[in-house]
């Protein structure tokens, strides 16, 4: 197995290794959907379908790692991708997001109430997969982080109404909005796989550190990274008034700030928005956000120290090198 990154890397390559489970995941949501009515079946379709799949393939590599029956593993990647997907579609309502994986967003096609319901299905199924897994520890895990999501996303949404994002604001919004789910899931799995203690610590805290490294590089290629390859419009957390580490550098390092000030106090054409852009990318504020998601990526890696050494963990070190690499 080739486990070098490049520069841009390509995580359907990557994940090569477990293409034969990911594929299994697949066809069992593809079976769960099948069920469903018309027209919310299509609407999950179109919804779990594309996507990286990051985090039930962290789920499989987990399976993988610990030799675990894959059975039980395969409903555990559904229900973490069926979380997500529900946390993506009720993410661009509250956007107002009108692009993803390079296609319209659910919202604008159907109406706001029947999207946010296509949502709360998903929740629903995919709670009904955790609790067939008969784990109380795998229920408590998942309805945590299903309750810190929401009051994450809430928080964002008032702290960037207001102006009042800081640093520790805007660490504890990625972490609750994102970084929690990637440490659920990666929890989830070695409970699942009936890891002892100290491995379940130390995949939950793998698990938080590489996805305060996702968002973080979320954040930065909201500035930086190139729409088609991203496959939802760039410049948009600044557009919306959002203040995200890049910013936070910037406003820091830059006394005279103008024309980022004109936009987060409300000057939203695409001129304005475009100038603060420039002026942030030109500050050094990327590269500083960058060095921080390198940190919390090699503190990912440090983390699966105490974890069987295998083909599966080796991926884990490098997923957290992609995640750095990554173009969308
Ligand atoms: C998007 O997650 C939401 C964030 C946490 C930034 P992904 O980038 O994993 O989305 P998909 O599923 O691959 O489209
Ligand atoms: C991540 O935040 C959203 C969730 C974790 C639901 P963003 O708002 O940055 O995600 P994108 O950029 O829309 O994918
Ligand atoms: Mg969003
Ligand atoms: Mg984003």
């Amino acid at each position: 197995m080739n486990t070098t990154v490049k520069d841009s890397v390509r995580i359907v390559s990557l994940l090569e290794f477990i293409h034969p489970q990911m594929e299994g995941m697949r066809d069992r949501v593809h079976d769960l959907v099948a069920q469903v009515d018309e027209p919310l079946g299509s609407m999950l379709r179109r919804s779990l379908d594309g996507g990286k799949q990051l985090r039930p393939a962290l789920v499989l590599l987990v399976g993988r790692m610990f030799d675990a029956r894959l059975e039980p593993f395969y409903d555990l990647a559904v229900a973490v991708h069926m979380l997500h997907t529900a946390t993506l579609i009720h993410d661009d309502v509250v956007d107002g997001a009108s692009i993803r994986r390079g296609r319209e967003t659910l919202h604008m096609q159907w109406p706001t109430g029947a999207t946010v319901l296509a949502g709360d299905y998903l929740l629903g199924q995919s709670t009904s997969l955790v609790a067939e897994l008969e784990d109380p520890r795998l229920f408590k895990v998942f309805a945590a982080v299903l309750r810190t999501m929401c009051a994450g996303e809430i928080r964002q949404m008032v702290a960037s109404r207001r102006r009042r994002c800081d640093w520790e604001a805007y660490t504890y919004g990625i972490e609750a909005k994102t970084a929690s789910l990637f440490a659920a899931s990666t929890e989830m799995a070695a409970i699942l796989a009936g890891a002892d203690g100290s491995q379940i610590a130390a995949l939950r805290l793998f698990g938080r550190e590489l996805g305060m490294a996702f968002q973080v590089v979320d954040d930065v290629l909201d500035f930086v990274g190139d729409e088609a390859q991203l496959g939802k419009p760039a410049g948009n957390d600044l557009r919306q008034g959002l203040i995200t580490l890049p910013t936070l550098y910037y406003l820091e390092r830059v006394k005279n700030n103008g024309c980022v000030e004109a936009v987060l106090s409300g000057l939203r054409d695409e001129e304005h928005v475009q100038a603060a852009i420039d002026a942030i990318c030109a500050s050094g504020a990327i590269e500083a956000a960058l060095a921080d998601a390198q940190g919390y990526a090699r503190r990912s890696q440090e983390a699966l120290a105490p974890l069987p050494d295998n083909a599966s963990r080796r991926l884990l070190h490098t997923i957290a090198e992609y995640v750095m690499h990554r173009s969308h």
